[in-house]
């Protein structure tokens, strides 16, 4: 299958490391999460550090520990069955895989940190980590999500970036965990701000014949298409509750996509038209507004009108497992209350509505009723 975009340099099954860059020191990663995604990213992460040259084969995982029904403490579970019953059950991790409850103990010798917890938790983490981790560290982020600060969004990479002084790259794509658990194809995208070495250390680090990772340089695009798709994934499963059928739901996605298009832009103005064609932009909406967690949650909603909250039904439905879109629908339209732009994004807009009861969940469907300047969204599409 051929890639557009920059190429993956060697995979793991291939030579030595690439670009000329391989330090006498074998790279140490660490994964910090190890929630549903984070699990299988460790493990996509195992199978490549045990069989690249320039890697250490021990890859660490840190655990936000917890007791499990039967007693056992997750992570001397993990590390005994080799498998993460709780958030990733039926997969083996690699046997090179070790779980760590500590924070500090766990990055210590890190050269390549990879972030992968629900996006509200990033911050109390990064504050931990301040004076913990290498000075050379280098940062993956998978999270979705954003946070709201008083000037406007501040992407995770950046928050990671900032509070760390590391270069963080990030890496989005049509990626359901479990999917990939079990070794099904997808592809996925790394977001770089032009260190395209850096960038292709993470693109061999996570590529496999069934993972096709390719490179762009536009970290805040890749990252928003991540964040945003999860409001427009909680609209689709809305409109799955309320039984409208694939046109219904294709016309939330096209909505969805140029809504996230626009904001993306109207936020960083570097943003490229190109992004949302790989595998973080469009594949990522379909995949997520398909099968994901936030399409079921919201499904559900719509299904009881309403009457039960989404975080009741978060519990319920993904024990443990946390949902995004939520939170990023509100996080969004505090920023477009900030700016006044809410008329212009009605899907976001409403999506956040109904979430917190001011809407009914039909309301994402009655566009006419509640986005009297929709024609205002068509001329800043086109502005932008
Ligand atoms: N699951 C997927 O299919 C998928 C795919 C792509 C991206 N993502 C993104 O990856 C990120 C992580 O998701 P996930 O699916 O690995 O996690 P998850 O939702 O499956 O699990 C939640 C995780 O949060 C941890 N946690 C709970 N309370 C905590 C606290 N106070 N501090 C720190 N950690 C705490 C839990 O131990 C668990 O590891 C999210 O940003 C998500 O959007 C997920």
């Amino acid at each position: 299958m051929a890639r557009e975009t920059e190429r993956q340099g060697e995979t793991a099954g291939g030579a030595a490391d690439s670009g000329g860059t391989v330090e006498a020191r074998r790279r140490r990663v660490t994964v910090i999460g190890s929630g549903n995604w984070g699990s299988v990213a460790a493990k996509i992460i195992a199978t490549n550090a045990a069989a690249l040259p320039s890697y250490h084969d021990e890859v660490k995982m840190w655990v936000y520990e917890e007791t499990l029904p039967t007693g056992d403490k997750l992570t001397s579970y993990i590390n005994r069955t080799n498998e993460n019953v709780k958030y990733l059950p039926g997969i083996k991790l690699g046997p090179n895989v070790v779980a760590d409850p500590d924070l500090e103990h766990a990055v210590k010798d890190a050269d390549l940190l990879v972030f992968v917890t629900p996006h509200q938790f990033v911050e109390s983490i990064c504050r931990r980590l301040v004076g913990k981790i290498r000075r050379d560290a280098e940062a993956l982020s998978l999270i979705k999500g954003m946070e709201v600060k008083k000037d406007g969004p501040c992407m995770i990479s950046n928050l990671i970036s900032e509070m760390l002084g590391i270069n963080c790259c990030v890496l989005m794509g049509a990626n359901i965990a479990n999917e990939i658990a079990v070794e099904k194809f997808c592809e996925a995208t790394v977001g770089h701000k032009g260190d395209k070495e850096m960038a292709q250390r993470w693109v061999q680090l996570f590529s496999t014949p069934y993972f096709l990772v390719s490179a762009v340089q536009d970290v805040e695009g890749v990252e928003l298409c991540g964040t945003l798709k999860n409001v427009v994934a909680i609209a689709a499963g809305l409109a799955d509750g309320l039984e409208m059928g694939n046109n219904t739901k294709a016309a939330i996605m096209r909505i969805g996509l140029r809504e996230m298009r626009a904001f993306s832009k109207l936020m960083f103005s570097t943003v490229k038209d190109t992004t949302f064609f790989e595998s973080c932009g469009v594949a990522d909406l379909i995949t997520t507004c398909l099968g994901g967690r936030n399409r079921r949650v919201a499904e559900a909603f719509a299904k009881c009108g309403g009457k039960r909250s989404f975080d009741e039904l978060e519990a319920e439905l993904l024990r443990g497992q946390k949902l995004q879109g939520v939170s990023t629908a509100r996080e969004v339209y505090e920023v477009l209350g900030h700016r006044g732009w809410q008329e212009l994004f009605p899907l976001f807009t409403t999506v956040h509505e109904i979430c917190v009861g001011r809407l009914p969940p039909s309301a994402i469907v009655e566009y006419s009723e509640h986005t009297p300047n929709f024609a205002l969204v068509e001329g800043s599409a086109q502005l932008y």
